[in-house]
């Protein structure tokens, strides 16, 4: 390998995961995957047992071990530290649980002006432990890799409407009538309740950014539920905000959400460096959409994971053949991987990618 080109390939401190969120070349296409710790695995099934999905998350030597886990397990480029979206809700005084089969349940939600004003914006300190986390995830992995890489290490937090809808509805919802109701009255609530969520987020983000998250994903999982329209007069002002501070805090953002084909080009206005796209979107189709200065990270279906091998090894072959090694591609699924899924099936789309998107022609001498 030339020297030069191997030193820009891995440069220390880096990895093809950030090279890639950043448009820079690299040797093969990096991978991750949505979900990557959690039911499907028998590992964090087995942590799972002692106890619940708010210990772990509140735990950092167990969030911790769960993440790093995974991604070892896995074989992957990155891990994404083990934490929920909805923790923030804790400080901002919104009680919720989670309830065995019916996802998050938000005890009191949120419908008036005056319960806006009464979440709380100081208090994003209590987060902390997220980033106690992360700083062991990043001593566990801050050796480089036998292939000379350093894994990627992944903060998150949701994006403004995603966690408005679930503090509006108090859980998940069909039709977001009471989110939409909100969202329509033109009163103060809906950007004050946007204004609040943001100043807490971008708090949280910083803390995980300070204990070494190289990146920021912010998940906008129900966007998807919006007309362009909405999406642009309700959410693209406060979203674009939440982008550009944590972009100012010197991390690239990954932007995902779900159902979004539509949005796409909107999404891209945000100034994500990455836009996650879901599975239902042909991946040379949603990357036109957000146009060639912006990566893409996606999109195989999820539910591909049940497949025969040579099935699996066809679509990820396909995803592989659309992003045609241009730079700024990171290989996930298209939405989380779900309990039941074999493991074995995992593991072999990380060796996929591994293997057919290796840069033969960039990275010899
Ligand atoms: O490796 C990882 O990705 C795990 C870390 C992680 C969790 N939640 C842990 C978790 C991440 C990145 C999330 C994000 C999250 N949480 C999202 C955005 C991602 C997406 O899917 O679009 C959303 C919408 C939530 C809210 C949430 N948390 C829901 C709707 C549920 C129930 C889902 C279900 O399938 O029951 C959760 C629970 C949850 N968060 C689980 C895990 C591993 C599964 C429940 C458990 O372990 O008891």
């Amino acid at each position: 390998m030339n020297e030069t080109l191997a030193a820009d390939l891995h440069p220390q401190g880096s990895s093809r995961f950030v090279r890639a969120c950043l448009r820079r070349p690299v040797d093969r296409t990096p991978v991750w995957l949505l979900r990557q710790a959690g039911r499907y695995m028998p590992e964090y099934m087995a942590v799972r047992k002692h106890h619940s999905l708010l210990d772990i998350c509140r735990t950092p030597h167990i969030a911790a071990e769960v993440t790093i886990t995974a991604a070892e397990r896995l074989g992957v480029d990155a891990a994404i530290i083990f934490a929920d979206l909805l923790l923030p809700f804790t400080p901002m005084g919104l009680d919720f649980e989670f309830v065995n089969g019916e996802g998050p349940v938000v005890h009191h939600p949120i419908r008036t002006l005056e319960q806006v004003e009464a979440l709380r914006t100081d208090r994003a300190d209590e987060l902390i432990y997220v980033a106690r986390a992360i700083e062991k995830v990043g001593a566990h992995f801050a050796a480089p890799r036998a292939d000379g890489d350093t894994l990627g290490i992944i903060g998150f937090c949701g994006a403004p409407f995603t966690l408005a809808s679930y503090m509006i509805e108090g859980g998940s919802s069909r039709n977001y009538v009471e989110t939409k109701k909100l969202m329509y009255a033109g009163d103060k609530a809906w950007p004050l309740l946007l204004e609040k969520l943001n100043s807490v987020l971008v708090a949280y983000a910083a803390q995980q950014v300070e204990a070494g998250a190289d990146v920021i994903q912010i998940f906008d999982s129900w966007a998807g539920a919006l007309s362009v329209s909405d999406y642009r007069d309700y959410c693209l002002d406060a979203t674009t905000e939440l982008v550009q501070r944590i972009k100012a805090l010197g991390v690239p953002v990954i932007y995902f959400g779900v159902d979004t084909a539509s949005l796409l080009p909107t999404m891209r206005d945000t100034g994500a460096d990455v836009i996650g796209l879901d599975w239902r979107i042909p991946l040379d189709e949603g990357w036109r959409a957000v146009g060639p200065g912006c990566a893409v990270q996606g999109n195989l279906d999820p539910i591909t994971l049940f497949a025969p091998e040579d099935v699996l090894e066809a679509r990820v072959k396909e995803i592989l053949t659309l992003a045609a090694n241009r730079d700024g591609h990171i290989f996930n699924l298209g939405h989380g991987i779900v309990p039941g899924t074999p493991v074995d099936n995992v593991i072999r789309v990380v060796d996929y990618v591994k293997k057919y998107s290796t840069r033969n022609v960039e990275v010899k001498a």
